[in-house]
This record gives C-alpha cells, structure tokens and sequence, in this order.
C-alpha cells in the first residue's frame, strides 16, 4: 500500500505535466520558427505589430487572445479585415499542424 502511494507520488507531478502539454494546441518551439519566418514582419518580435499599427497587438489587446483556439485558428485560416492591409490567411501557406503550432507560440510567449 505505502509502495503504492510512493509510486502514485513520484507519477503524478508528471502526469500533470503530460495533461498540460496535451492541452497546448501545438508545438511552441516550432511556432517559433514559423512565427520568425512568416508573421514577424507585421507582428513584429514583440508581438505588438508596432501597437497595432501594423497587425494586431498580441500583446496590449487582450480581447485577441482572449478567443479560444478555435476562433484563433479559424482567422490564421482565413485571414481577417482588409484584404490588402488586413490579416492574410494562411491557409495555402502553413499546415493546420503549423498554425497550431505558430498559436502555441503566440500563446505561451505574448498571453497573460
Ligand atoms: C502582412 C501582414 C501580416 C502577416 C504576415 C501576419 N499578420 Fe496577423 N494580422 C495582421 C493584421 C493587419 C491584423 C489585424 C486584422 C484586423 O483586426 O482587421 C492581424 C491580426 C491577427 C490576429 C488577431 C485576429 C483577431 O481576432 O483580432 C491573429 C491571431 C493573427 N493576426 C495571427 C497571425 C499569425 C499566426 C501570423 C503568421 C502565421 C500572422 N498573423 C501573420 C497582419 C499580418
């Protein structure tokens, strides 16, 4: 009995870890990549796309990433606004794998 409260002890903090990670939408650390190579050069490495200026501020506009996962990669899908000067959609340019991936980033590197 002892051993197996041991055993159930040393497992858990990982099994808290596991369920953690499942919850993530993709890879951070390959978001990274891809947010470097295709969303920086409006998003900016900060996150704020120059305060907004030049695409939305992950940062200081906390309505964004205030959306669910769903909402968030349906507009990384299919772009949002202007056609010219709004968000471009991503959908012939990343996997659905990379836009999870690219969130997990944004999440886990500009939300609160
Ligand atoms: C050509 C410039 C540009 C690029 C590249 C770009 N974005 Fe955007 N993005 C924008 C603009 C502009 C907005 C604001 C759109 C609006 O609210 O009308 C925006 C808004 C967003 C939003 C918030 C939408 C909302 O609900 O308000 C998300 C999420 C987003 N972009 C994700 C990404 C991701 C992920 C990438 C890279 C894969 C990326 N963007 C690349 C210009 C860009």
């Amino acid at each position: 009995m002892l051993a197996t409260i041991q055993k159930l002890l040393l497992v858990l903090p990982f099994a808290t870890v596991t369920v953690f990670a499942a919850d993530l939408p993709g890879d951070p650390v390959e978001g990274e990549e891809i947010y470097m190579d295709v969303c920086e050069e409006c998003h900016q490495v900060d996150g704020t796309g120059e305060n907004g200026a030049t695409a939305g501020d992950f940062v200081n506009d906390k309505k964004i990433l205030s959306q669910s996962d769903e909402e968030l990669l349906l507009t990384i899908f299919d772009g949002k606004g202007d056609p010219i000067d709004g968000m471009p959609s991503m959908k012939d340019e990343l996997s659905d794998k990379e836009m999870k991936d690219v969130l997990s980033y944004i999440r886990q590197t500009f939300g609160s």
